[in-house]
């Protein structure tokens, strides 16, 4: 798991929001329940302090957000692209664009 998975997205106040990052499991633990157990976890610490919290995912993992009410929210064409030195792969899959999804605590 990453050690920073959230940080601030906007300012304080009622439409405080933060963003989460680096979510990760390694390979040979994944489906075990780890990531959805720290979701969880930072959906309960975090819902005091911030209205909505951001995700920056591909195509191929936002269902695995919107299992936890993430919905689409906009998209940042050839992210991928422009910000790594290398191409990115993923599962075979160049990746471009960035999805932006967004969690209410009320949704
Ligand atoms: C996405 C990721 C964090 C999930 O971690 P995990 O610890 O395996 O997740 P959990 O065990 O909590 O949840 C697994 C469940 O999510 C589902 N799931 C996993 N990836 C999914 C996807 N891309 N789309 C839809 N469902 C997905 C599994 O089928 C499983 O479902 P089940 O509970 O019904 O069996 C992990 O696959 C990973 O580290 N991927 C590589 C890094 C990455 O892409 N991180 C996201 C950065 S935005």
């Amino acid at each position: 798991m990453g050690r920073r998975c959230a940080r601030r997205w906007s300012r304080n106040g009622p439409d405080a929001a933060c963003e989460l990052k680096n979510l990760a499991t390694d390979t040979p633990y994944q489906n075990n329940g780890y990531a959805s157990a720290m979701l969880r976890y930072l959906f309960v610490c975090l819902s005091g302090r911030y209205h909505a919290m951001y995700v920056g995912t591909t195509p191929k993992i936002a269902p695995f957000y919107q299992r936890f009410g993430f919905v689409y929210h906009h998209t940042v064409p050839g992210f991928f692209t422009w910000n790594y030195p290398e191409l990115v792969y993923e599962d075979g899959v160049c990746c471009t664009d960035m999805l932006y999804l967004k969690k209410t605590w009320a949704e």
